[in-house]
């Protein structure tokens, strides 16, 4: 059930939705990603610190995978993973002008959840194995891989970084939209745990 009759104000409640541990995660990620790329397309010409970073972002990924199988239910994939059905469905009334008082992500949010853990994914696995064929950086995979191999994944991970920007852009201006058009900040909840949302009825 919803909790909510049509044209009635929705029945809602403040619970403690985002875990600690998932919250740091978001924000080291977001650090740690724009600190990757930042140093990918203009840090020094060796590129220590890139890789270092790289491999934060990969230990941040695996805890991501452990925590949707075992975190706290609204962490969990299994609770974010919706049908195409329930996402057209969340789609068609996404633009009218009132907070989602969602619990958790939303079906549209959650896809893009998965799209964006998997680029990523697809970003750093690529910059293991990439040989940038300058005789200076090579990935810690690209000798085990093949010269082709390694050039190959260069190239990807150059075009995975142009989408990885492009999927953060998009996703602060989904951010953006909830704050302004439909007046629902979903930043303190990323930061202080608690939410509004929707009391379940039953
Ligand atoms: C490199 C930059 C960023 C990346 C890679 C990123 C990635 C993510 C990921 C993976 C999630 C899902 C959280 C989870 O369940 O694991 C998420 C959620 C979220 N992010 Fe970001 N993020 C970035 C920047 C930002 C920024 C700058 C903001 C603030 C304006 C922000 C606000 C949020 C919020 C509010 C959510 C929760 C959305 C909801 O309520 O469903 N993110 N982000
Ligand atoms: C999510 C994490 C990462 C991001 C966002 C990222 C981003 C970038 C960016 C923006 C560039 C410059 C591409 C260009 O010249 O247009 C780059 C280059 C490179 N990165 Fe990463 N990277 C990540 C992880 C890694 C990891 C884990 C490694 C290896 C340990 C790595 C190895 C490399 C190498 C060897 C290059 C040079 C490739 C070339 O110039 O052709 N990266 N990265």
């Amino acid at each position: 059930m919803s909790g909510q009759s049509p044209g009635a104000e929705p029945v809602v409640e403040s619970v403690r939705l985002w875990d600690p541990l998932l919250r740091l995660f978001h924000w080291a990620l977001t650090g740690a990603v724009v600190t990757a790329w930042v140093l990918g397309k203009w840090g020094p010409a060796i590129m220590t610190w890139h890789f270092w970073v790289g491999y934060a972002v990969l230990g941040l990924l695996a805890f991501r995978l452990i925590w949707g199988l075992v975190g706290p239910r609204p962490a969990r994939f299994a609770s974010f993973a919706y049908g195409p059905g329930a996402i057209l469905r969340y789609v068609g009334g996404v633009f009218a002008r009132r907070p989602s008082y969602w619990p958790g992500h939303n079906p549209l949010g959650g896809a893009f959840v998965f799209l964006i853990l998997i680029v990523l994914v697809a970003q750093a696995v690529t910059g293991l194995m990439a040989d940038a064929d300058d005789f200076i950086n090579a990935g810690p995979l690209a000798a085990d891989v093949g010269r082709e191999t390694a050039i190959t994944a260069a190239a990807w991970h150059k075009r995975l970084a142009n989408l990885t920007l492009a999927l953060v852009v998009i996703h602060v201006g989904a951010i953006l939209f909830y704050r302004i058009w439909k007046r629902e900040d979903l930043v303190r909840p990323m930061i202080t745990g608690r939410k509004q949302v929707r009391r379940e009825e039953g």
